[in-house]
């Protein structure tokens, strides 16, 4: 088990949020905005950010895999992130490094208990069971309803297996966030996705200060 309790630990902030809904394009901007403000920090992504967890997320992106069954899916996006947390996220905060993470638990939440079907308690437990209470200091979601980020995207990306599973999918994915976010309002931040670039930048760094995490 992860030790938690360590002192001058960095802060751990996630982003989510469904697909296409300008989560690149807000990561881009904070990152630019930490350098320029010289705060210590490490970018990663989920599934992924390392050998093992990269491996891994080929596996799940590939859209060859289209028997891969719903459970084996959310079981290896829970081993990916254990395994991100061991070699990426962990040793980062330790240093006193703010870790921004693309994409966390909630994820697997909305996309595999939302999206799949699987049942919550299933993806809650087998996630609590590899990474304990393991949650970040604050999530970002960016709040786009699937309908728009699709208009804005002209179509989905048809090589790419999780999006191929159409606008309805889509639909549960983001009805799951919103879940989430009122379930857990302390630790999530729901920004307007629908405003411009910049507005939603602002918003991002005004609430995470409020939160204390910059
Ligand atoms: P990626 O190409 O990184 O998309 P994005 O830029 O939208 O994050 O692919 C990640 C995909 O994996 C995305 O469609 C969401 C999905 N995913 C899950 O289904 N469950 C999870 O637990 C995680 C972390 C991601």
């Amino acid at each position: 088990m992860i030790d938690c309790k360590h002192e001058k630990r960095g802060k751990f902030i996630t982003f989510e949020g469904c697909d296409g809904c300008g989560k690149s394009t807000q990561l881009a901007l904070f990152d630019q905005y930490l350098t320029s403000e010289k705060i210590p920090h490490i970018f990663t992504r989920e599934p992924g950010g390392g050998k093992i967890s990269e491996a891994i997320r080929n596996l799940l992106l590939d859209g060859k895999n289209s028997e891969m069954t719903d459970e084996c899916e959310a079981l290896l996006y829970a081993a990916a992130r254990v395994q991100h947390l061991h070699d990426r996220v962990e040793p980062a905060l330790r240093a006193g490094q703010l870790v921004i993470c693309d994409r966390y638990v909630d994820s697997s939440v909305a996309y595999q208990a939302g999206g799949r079907g699987l049942p919550e308690t299933f993806v809650r437990q087998i996630n609590a069971a590899a990474l304990g209470n393991y949650l970040p200091d604050a999530t970002v979601f960016i709040d786009l309803p699937p309908e728009e980020a699709f208009r804005r995207k002209h179509g989905a990306d048809p090589s790419d297996r999780l999006e191929q599973a159409g606008l309805d999918f889509h639909r549960r994915v983001y009805a799951a966030y919103k879940k989430l976010a009122a379930e857990f309002p302390d630790r999530i931040l729901s920004v307007d996705g629908r405003n411009t670039p910049e507005g939603i930048f602002q918003e991002i760094v005004s609430a995470l200060r409020k939160k204390n995490c910059l």
